[in-house]
């Protein structure tokens, strides 16, 4: 007789107690946009549910993921101005800044604060750093130039008091330079989540919507490229060995292998970024009644959970969590 493995799938008692994956709300981390002058939340076409927050709705919203029991929030700042070095990053009272310090002050202690740290949101040019012209008389992005630029951000950051820093911009040597500005101004208290295998993907489209992206063209000269395994875990290493805390893949349902091979190799927590295009795919079909909605997203998530993410960033983390909390 072969073996009966249906047996262990007979109750929902025996289902539960052979379940090998759990997710856990302090595992969630919510993405939130906060947009310079807005009084009123602005909603976001692509991202139904999702908004630009003001700086008062984005107070409320941390409360609620606070209440929620999340473990985090990671900020993204939607300036008035852009220009070429993107000023408006590291000035103290530049949105993201004030955003962080609003953020600390609303719910400091029952989450942790992270912050995008990147400069595609206020620079006129909408690249992840500052632009140089290329031997070939095209304009490139300089790799060392945008580290300057990092170091001044990450300190403006942390001052402001984020706890977690989220370095998405994919520049060589990103966790050394950071690591070592916040280490020379006394501050090795503050975390580096590494976007350390970010892929250059179409699924980031509606957060582009969402922070008003002024990008032309593309980021394949920096982001690596979706047919690249091997690459990603490369750079989850590296991001390891210049002294990252915590290493993310991005995005995740199309790259679970990846993190997978991260998850694997890795001695620092793994984080994944279920990004924009991915809730906006699911969101989509469900507002059509082709899928069901909670069951999806449940899904979605613990099968990023399943592939080795220790925390996962998603649109969907406060809803979730409160599915959770009942379901518990
Ligand atoms: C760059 C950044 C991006 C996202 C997070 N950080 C966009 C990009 O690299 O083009 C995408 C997140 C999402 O799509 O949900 N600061």
């Amino acid at each position: 007789m072969t073996d009966r493995l249906r047996r262990l799938r007979t109750t929902p008692a025996l289902r539960r107690l052979v379940a090998e994956t759990h997710v856990n709300p302090s595992q969630l981390v919510l993405p939130l946009f906060v947009r310079e002058g807005l009084t009123e939340p602005a909603p976001i076409a692509s991202m139904p549910g999702v908004v630009q927050h003001s700086r008062d709705s984005l107070r409320v919203a941390v409360a609620e993921a606070a209440a929620a029991g999340l473990g985090g929030v990671m900020l993204f700042g939607v300036p008035d101005d852009h220009d070429a070095e993107g000023t408006g990053a590291t000035d103290p009272a530049g949105i993201l800044n004030v955003a962080i310090a609003d953020a600390v002050a609303e719910a400091g202690d029952a989450l942790t604060v992270q912050a995008d740290l990147c400069l595609d949101e206020f620079t006129d040019h909408g690249h992840c750093g500052v632009l140089r012209p290329g031997p070939r008389g095209d304009l490139v992005v300089d790799n060392d130039a945008s580290l300057e630029r990092y170091r001044d951000m990450a300190l403006a950051q942390a001052a402001a008091g984020a706890h977690v820093l989220g370095l998405s911009g994919m520049m060589d040597g990103q966790v050394a330079a950071v690591r070592e500005a916040l280490n020379g101004a006394g501050r090795t208290d503050v975390a580096l989540l590494a976007y350390a295998a970010k892929y250059a993907s179409a699924f980031y489209g509606p957060f582009r919507d969402a922070v008003e992206s002024q990008l032309e063209g593309d980021r394949r000269a920096y982001q690596l490229d979706p047919a690249n395994r091997r690459e990603g875990l490369r750079e989850a290493l590296e991001d390891v060995a210049q002294g990252a805390d915590i290493v993310m893949v991005k995005p995740a349902s199309s790259y679970l292998d990846v993190l997978a091979d991260v998850a694997a190799a890795s001695l620092v927590p793994v984080a994944a970024y279920q990004v924009s295009g991915e809730f906006a795919m699911l969101e989509a079909a469900a507002a059509h009644g082709w899928i069901d909605r909670r069951a999806a997203i449940t899904e979605s998530v613990l099968a990023i959970r399943r592939a080795g993410a220790d925390i996962v960033l998603t649109y969907w983390a406060t809803e979730l969590a409160g599915w959770l909390r009942a379901g518990a």
